[in-house]
C-alpha cells in the first residue's frame, strides 16, 4: 500500500479543504523538518555528546538541558528565513523572537516547547517537542510585533502539533480539521502518514497524575483520584490502572492512542497555584489536539482554550483527556 507522507497531506488540505494557506502549509513543514533534526540528535545520545546539562538557567528557573537549547536552536534556525512568520516564542527565551529584518516578514506566529519532558532526556525515555501557530492580529502588519500580539486565547490556533520522539518517532498534528500521526521513516527521510483520524474514547478506567503530590492537590482533584482509586466498589465502578511518563508529550500522545486522562492540576504549593504547565506552549497546542480527536481539555472548572493568556510564559492547571472522565472532573470542581 502507498502510503501518504505530509507533504501530500498537506498539499491536500489546502487544495481540498481550503484548511490551510500556504504560507501555514510551509511553516509545518518547516517545524516538521526541524523536528526531524531534533529526533536525529536525541537518537544519537551519548555518541553524539547531546546528553546532560549546562549552567545556564531558563525564565522558567529550571537548570538547561543541552537538549533544551539545541532544540530551540534548530527550531528558531529552521524558521527564521521562511517568510511565514512574523516571530516566534519559546519556553528556553524569555522575550519573544522576532524575524530578523533581514528576512521577509510573514503573518503567522510560532509557539514551541523545544524539548519537552527535560527530565526524561538523560534515562532513556520517551521526549518530544510541542507547537502551535497563532495569526498575527491585522494591526500588526505595519510595525514590530510585541509580546501582546501573542497573548491570544488558544481557540484561535491555526494549527498545534507534537513529536514523539520514542521508539518511533512520531508527529502528530492538527489544522483543525481532526488528527493526523505520521511516523518518521528515518531510511527515506520522511513522516509517513500512518493514523489517519486519531479518536480518543469517551470512556477510560487508566488515569496520568503525579501522585507524589497529592497532599497538595484541590479537593476536586482528591476526589477524583479517590474514587479511581476505590475501584470496582466504588463510584466510578471500574478497577483504574495509572501511568506517569513525566513527559507530557509522551502521556499526551498514549491518551491520543488509546484514552486516558491527564492531570497536571494546580494545588496548594506556592509555586502549584498557577498549575506548572504552560498555557502557551503545553496547555494550548495539546488542548487544541485533544478536543480535535473529541476529547475535553480543563483548567478545573473552565475550558482552556478559552482562556486569555496574560503572559507568555503564564502556568495554568491542565486536565485533559477522555470526555466523560474530564467531564466528570469538571463537576467536582463545579460542586466544590
Ligand atoms: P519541560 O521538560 O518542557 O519543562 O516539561 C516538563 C513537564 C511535562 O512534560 C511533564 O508532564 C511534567 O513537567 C512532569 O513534571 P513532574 O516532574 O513534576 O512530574
Ligand atoms: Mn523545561
Ligand atoms: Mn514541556
Ligand atoms: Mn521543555
Amino acid at each position: 500500500m502507498k502510503r501518504k507522507t505530509l507533504t501530500q497531506y498537506l498539499v491536500e488540505q489546502q487544495r481540498l479543504k481550503g484548511a490551510v494557506s500556504a504560507e501555514v502549509r510551509l511553516l509545518i513543514e518547516t517545524v516538521a523538518r526541524a523536528c526531524k533534526a531534533i529526533s536525529h540528535a536525541v537518537g544519537k545520545g551519548a555518541l553524539g555528546g547531546v546528553l546532560g546539562s549546562l549552567e545556564s538557567e531558563n525564565v522558567q528557573g529550571e537548570v538547561q538541558k543541552k537538549l533544551d537549547v539545541m532544540s530551540n536552536e534548530i527550531l528558531l534556525e529552521a524558521n527564521e528565513w521562511g517568510g511565514h512568520l512574523a516571530a516566534m516564542a519559546s519556553e528556553e527565551m524569555e522575550t519573544i523572537h522576532r524575524i530578523p529584518h533581514r528576512y521577509p516578514k510573514g503573518e503567522y506566529l510560532l509557539l514551541f516547547d523545544p524539548l519537552d519532558g527535560s527530565s526524561n532526556i538523560d534515562v532513556n525515555v520517551s521526549i518530544g517537542t510541542i507547537f502551535s501557530v497563532l495569526q498575527a492580529p491585522a494591526d500588526a502588519a505595519g510595525r514590530d510585533i510585541e509580546e501582546k500580539d501573542f497573548l491570544q486565547p488558544g481557540s484561535r490556533q491555526v494549527a498545534a502539533g507534537y513529536a514523539v520522539y520514542g521508539p518511533q518517532s512520531m508527529l502528530v498534528l492538527t489544522v483543525g480539521t481532526g488528527v493526523v500521526g505520521f511516523t518518521l521513516d528515518r531510511e527515506m527521510g520522511s513522516w509517513v502518514l500512518t493514523s489517519e483520524n486519531m479518536q480518543i474514547p469517551e470512556e477510560t478506567a487508566e488515569f496520568a497524575i503525579n501522585m507524589s503530590n497529592m497532599r497538595h492537590w484541590e479537593s476536586p482533584v482528591k476526589r477524583y483520584i479517590d474514587d479511581c482509586l476505590a475501584g470496582k466498589t466504588g463510584p466510578l465502578a471500574k478497577d483504574y490502572n495509572m501511568r506517569w511518563i513525566a513527559s507530557m508529550v509522551a502521556d499526551v500522545h498514549r491518551i491520543m492512542t488509546r484514552g486516558g486522562i491527564f492531570m497536571y492540576p494546580r494545588d496548594a504549593r506556592a509555586s502549584g497555584k498557577k498549575g506548572k504547565l504552560r498555557l502557551m506552549y503545553e496547555a494550548n497546542p495539546m488542548s487544541f489536539l485533544v478536543e480535535q480527536a473529541g476529547g475535553a481539555a480543563i483548567d478545573g472548572d473552565k475550558r482552556i482554550l478559552d482562556v486569555t493568556p496574560d503572559g507568555l510564559h503564564q502556568r495554568i492547571g491542565v486536565i485533559l483527556g477522555s470526555k466523560n472522565e474530564v467531564e466528570r472532573v469538571q463537576r467536582y470542581h463545579l460542586e466544590d
